[in-house]
């Protein structure tokens, strides 16, 4: 029941090449009075209003959105659903968070009827932040896989989610209880969801500390019994983390926290390795060669003070590495994209490598896409992509109106909306061509 065509008129926003190896002229495209036309949930023409307006079928009304700007809809490309309640806990760095806060918490999940509101709110709060796609851990439990892909199917959102695996180092109750059992509940959720609607399957190895060989073996398999699943985990977040790993999964015959990974048939296009802090540059050249992308967290690594990520070589050409944007709630503080984005700028300017808004809208929309392998469906509005976009408000508040109105280039306006936006910018997000939120709707 996909709305036939919409057609929206404002200002387009997308990219059509990579702002980290060419310049960012070159990887923007900008159209000042455009149209975009959906069919069938699909883009099938984006560009001037003037030259576009004639094709349409009689009898659609064009929404108009003159002074805001339409942009592929935001793509994250790591959270917990499961942690929703937690976010903004006191004092911890990641060992001990995940002891007091974070396991107490996905305990819960094994109750449906305390996973569904979550997961509810969950994806409504992606919707009203403008995030359309999100890569979501969810808790041990199937039923907390469930509970998700049922709000997000009905929906309509292009979804990619999975049960946790651990089979060590975490409360007992929330372990699988074997490797083999762990694959087959895997197995039966890929069954009972993949494919279904727009929803996508991930497995899920929570990370290396917390899954044995034989764990991290299983996961490999299920990823590659299951084409068209992607892989998410994490992986050298906190350095006293990556210390327990190495204890773990000692040097020989293992050089690495990556190498661990590798050496379980981990890595490959379709793998997603959140916070990628403390890498080194073998490392960054592996998950280079074999196709792997990461999610930069930035709220959270400040948040959980894991550490400053290095954009400068995960983009370093000749070796770039995907790399997208993750909101890693409840590590991280917001759901929002925006948010993100201003602490990755902040993240960049420490390290030296400040991006402008050309990069930190690409990362948001086809860096976590293209980390996801999703971006020939998501994260573009070049015709043939899913009509999944969202309209942002210069105006939204009158600060972000006094600095917007006096931006002077498109990559300046784009700069400021990443800095100041929060979900008040997000006037309306579509989902597959149909409105899915609108910041200004009254209650009927
Ligand atoms: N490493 C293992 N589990 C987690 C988690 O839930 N959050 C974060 N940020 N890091 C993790
Ligand atoms: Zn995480």
């Amino acid at each position: 029941d996909l709305p036939p065509t919409t057609a929206v008129r404002g200002r387009l926003v997308w990219f059509r090449d990579d702002p980290f190896l060419t310049s960012s002229d070159n990887a923007l495209v900008y159209v000042d009075d455009g149209l975009l036309i959906c069919r069938d949930g699909e883009i099938v023409a984006a560009g001037d209003y003037g030259q576009l307006v004639a094709t349409l079928p009689p009898g659609v009304t064009v929404v108009s959105y003159r002074d805001k700007v339409i942009l592929p809809g935001l793509v994250g490309s790591h959270a917990h659903y499961v942690q929703m309640r937690i976010i903004a806990s006191y004092g911890e760095q990641l060992p001990e968070w995940l002891q007091d806060y974070v396991y107490p918490e996905e305990s819960r999940f094994v109750d449906p009827a305390y996973a569904r509101p979550i997961a509810a709110l969950f994806c409504d709060e992606l919707l009203r932040s403008g995030t359309t796609t999100a890569m979501v851990y969810c808790a041990p439990s199937p039923e907390s896989v469930d509970a998700l892909f049922e709000e997000s199917v009905g929906r309509g959102m292009r979804l990619v989610a999975g049960k946790v695996l651990m089979d060590r180092n975490a409360p007992p109750a929330m372990l699988d209880s074997s490797p083999e059992q762990a694959y087959e509940d895997s197995a039966n959720l890929i069954k009972r969801w993949h494919g279904v609607g727009r929803s996508v399957y991930a497995v899920t190895p929570r990370f290396a500390y917390t899954c044995t060989s034989r764990m991290l073996s299983a996961a490999g398999e299920l990823w590659r019994d299951h084409p068209g699943t992607l892989l998410q985990t994490h992986v050298s977040e906190n350095v006293r983390e990556i210390q327990q790993v190495a204890e773990l999964f000692p040097r020989p015959p293992y050089r690495d926290y990556i190498d661990v990974y590798e050496q379980h048939g981990l890595l490959g296009p379709g793998a997603v390795f959140a916070h990628a802090v403390h890498l080194s540059k073998r490392e960054w050249r592996r998950l280079h060669e074999t196709g792997s992308g990461v999610s930069h967290c930035p709220t959270s690594n400040l948040f959980l003070g894991s550490g400053l990520f290095r954009m400068k070589r995960a983009v370093k050409s000749g070796r770039r590495v995907p790399v997208g944007l993750g909101s890693d709630v409840a590590g991280g503080t917001s759901l929002s994209l925006l948010q993100t984005a201003s602490e990755a700028y902040k993240v960049g300017a420490l390290r030296g490598f400040p991006m402008d808004g050309v990069k930190l809208f690409y990362l948001a929309t086809v860096g976590s896409a293209t980390a996801m392998r999703l971006d020939h469906l998501i994260g573009s509005l070049e015709p043939g992509h899913e009509a999944d976009f969202i309209v942002l408000d210069p105006a939204a508040t009158p600060q972000l109106d006094a600095r917007t109105s006096g931006a002077d280039t498109v990559d300046d306006l784009l700069f400021s909306l990443a800095v100041m936006g929060d979900d008040r910018t997000v006037l309306a997000t579509y989902i597959a061509g149909r409105l899915a939120h609108h910041r200004d709707a009254r209650p009927t």
